[in-house]
């Protein structure tokens, strides 16, 4: 299966329908991924990326029938993640002296994987590519999302293939941006971006703006992951631009999870204070225990300000707590605002566990957080209200 992108640019890819997980179990991905890979064919045949390794086999089938693969003059390896080097192995079976252009970092991760020293050619910004009539043009895109990771630009056809930049988690077999569902496709790229880009949002602006200054006619952008951007591309440019500036909505969310609804209770009572005093803001509340992890790093990610609760439990917190403090911690998420809540039975430490996490994370903590001991009563309760309605001020401020 081949799909003609633009004039001689043909996506050979696989859409994987099937994926739910993806980084090990890291990432969930409901609505499946694709590898992108694409073929060229000039003059010179250049082939860019290709899929994961479980469909390395049927990715080479798929190509010979394109085309005889000793015509493939030039590899171009983007990047080197698995999901888009796994079927390298297997191809260079078939053309062993084949040229691979990529970074040097890019060669570094290939050896790294694949410990083969196939025909490497070193790529730098500015370098270009002649495929005859048009050229292929690279920039450098270090932690884009790997160190190795480029874009190539292809002159007069005015396609940039940014890898995983500008991509999604999202199978379609209508593979373009006008013609699938808009929310659905908008709603992977954030999440995409706050789960995957967030830690280097500074690197986001300033290659954005690099590549904007070359001034270059865009007219399709071709990612690694999800649907080719055909019309208005500069829509997703933007986005980024967007994303990567402190992105944050108007909304609260309270993210917790609970052993006998202490915690539940405190939340349901702070979220209810927040919205008393402020009818403007979206007031969210997710239970670790029960929804995607994903999701709720996107929720995050959306947030002027977070609380977040456990429960006292051995002197620690819950699990499913600490494993979003660790995530997050990496993520380093800027310009938001956020307190703990918990409740226990004795010794208390919860709050003050998770308060440290929330700042050691890049979180701007507004309190010490509010507690209470046992079921919260009446005056816990209360307590949760008025001090929901204090937060809500807080973070307004
Ligand atoms: Fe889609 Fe960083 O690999």
């Amino acid at each position: 299966m081949s799909i003609r992108v633009k004039n001689n640019i043909h996506w050979v890819g696989k859409i994987d329908w099937e994926l739910r997980k993806f980084h090990g179990d890291e990432y969930s991905t409901n609505r499946g991924s694709t590898y992108n890979s694409y073929l060229i064919i000039e003059n010179k045949v250049a082939l860019i990326d290709t899929v994961w390794k479980p469909f390395s086999k049927e990715f080479v089938e798929n190509l010979a029938q394109l085309i005889d693969l000793h015509k493939i003059d030039f590899i171009v390896v983007n990047h080197a993640e698995i999901d888009h080097s796994g079927a390298l192995p297997e191809l260079m079976q078939h053309i062993p002296d084949t040229p691979i252009y990529c970074t040097k970092n890019g060669v570094k991760s290939l050896k790294g994987h694949y410990h083969q020293d196939w025909n490497f050619k070193l790529i730098k910004t500015g370098d270009r590519l002649s495929l005859g009539q048009k050229e292929l043009v690279f920039v450098e895109a270090p932690m884009l999302h790997w160190p190795d990771s480029m874009f190539c630009y292809l002159t007069e056809d005015n396609v940039l293939f940014s890898n995983d930049a500008f991509g999604q988690h999202y199978a379609s077999e209508y593979m373009f941006n006008d013609l699938v569902d808009q929310s659905e496709l908008f709603d992977e790229c954030i999440k995409y971006y706050a789960n995957i880009l967030t830690p280097f949002s500074p690197l986001v602006t300033k290659k954005i703006k690099e590549v904007l200054s070359f001034n270059l006619p865009l007219d399709i952008i071709c990612t690694s992951h999800g649907i080719i951007w055909r019309d208005k591309p500069e829509q997703i440019v933007e986005r980024y631009l967007k994303w990567a500036g402190n992105y944050q909505e108007n909304q609260i969310t309270v993210i917790y999870d609970t052993m006998w609804n202490g915690t539940r209770v405190m939340a349901e009572k702070i979220a209810s204070g927040i919205s008393e005093v402020d009818k403007e803001v979206n007031v969210k509340l997710f239970n670790l225990a029960k929804t995607d992890k994903n999701d709720v790093i996107t929720e995050i990610f959306k947030s002027k300000a977070i609380l977040m609760g456990s429960p006292t439990i051995n002197r620690g917190i819950l699990v499913s707590v600490a494993g979003i403090l660790e995530e997050i911690k990496g993520l380093q998420f800027k310009n938001k605002k956020a307190a703990a809540f918990g409740c226990y039975g004795w010794s208390g430490e919860s709050t003050k566990i998770i308060s440290e996490n929330l700042k050691a994370a890049g979180f701007e903590l507004v309190d010490d957080g509010i507690k209470a001991m046992w079921n919260p009563d009446i005056e816990n309760v209360n307590k949760c209200v008025e001090y929901g309605s204090a937060f809500a001020d807080k973070a307004r401020g």
